[in-house]
């Protein structure tokens, strides 16, 4: 059993990243094999809409995307977490998302069943609309999408400040609880 989490800040070390490995901390715990993936710094185009995955599980656009796509596929939980950047979620993770939600799609629903959610952290607003953003992600695709105690939002601007919002890492943490609880329902 395997969760792993995608980072889809621009910049690493930061709150997002944070919250994220709080997550997979607590999946961890509860004896899931945890992976964090950090998109930063890697190259991840937007999809092009050329439809070659349409028929073959391939993408021409020569870039990090897809040894990405096969770890997510090999995946029982994926968790997708996004800072707010102009009340959105980022155009790296945004990529991401058509890039590997089209490749699935085309490949016979391969993430339908798997366990999964998103993360949001911003400064001071944005994190419902980027939350319902991913969260559409994971819906199409037939996910299971387990809740916490709040929606998974957190508050921090400068990096490392997230760690003074107690509710929202407590939310993340609760909500890695849920995510390993449904996983090992649905493998055992
Ligand atoms: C280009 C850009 C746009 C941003 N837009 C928003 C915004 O719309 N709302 C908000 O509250 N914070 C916004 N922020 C602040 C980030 O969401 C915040 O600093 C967050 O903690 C960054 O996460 P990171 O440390 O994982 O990169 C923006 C930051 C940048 C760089």
């Amino acid at each position: 059993m395997k969760a792993i989490g995608i980072v889809g800040s621009p910049r690493k070390n930061g709150n997002t990243e944070i919250m994220t490995k709080h997550t997979l901390r607590a999946i961890e715990e509860e004896g899931i094999e945890t992976e964090l993936i950090t998109l930063a710094g890697l190259n991840i185009q937007p999809c092009n809409a050329c439809n070659a995955c349409a028929n073959k599980e391939t993408c021409p656009i020569d870039d990090d995307v897809f040894s990405i796509y096969q770890r997510m596929k090999a995946a029982d939980a994926i968790i997708l977490a996004s800072p707010v950047y102009y009340g959105s979620a980022t155009s790296l993770i945004k990529a991401l998302m058509e890039r590997t939600g089209h490749m699935g799609r085309s490949q016979g629903r391969i993430w339908s069943g798997k366990v999964g959610g998103p993360l949001v952290v911003a400064r001071r607003a944005g994190q419902n609309f980027t939350f319902a953003q991913l969260t559409l992600w994971f819906q199409i695709l037939g996910f299971f999408i387990p809740g916490s105690t709040y929606w998974n939002v957190a508050i921090g601007r400068e990096k490392g400040e997230v760690e003074k919002d107690e509710e929202g890492l407590r939310t993340a943490w609760n909500f890695g609880k849920n995510v390993a609880f449904l996983v090992k329902k649905l493998k055992t």
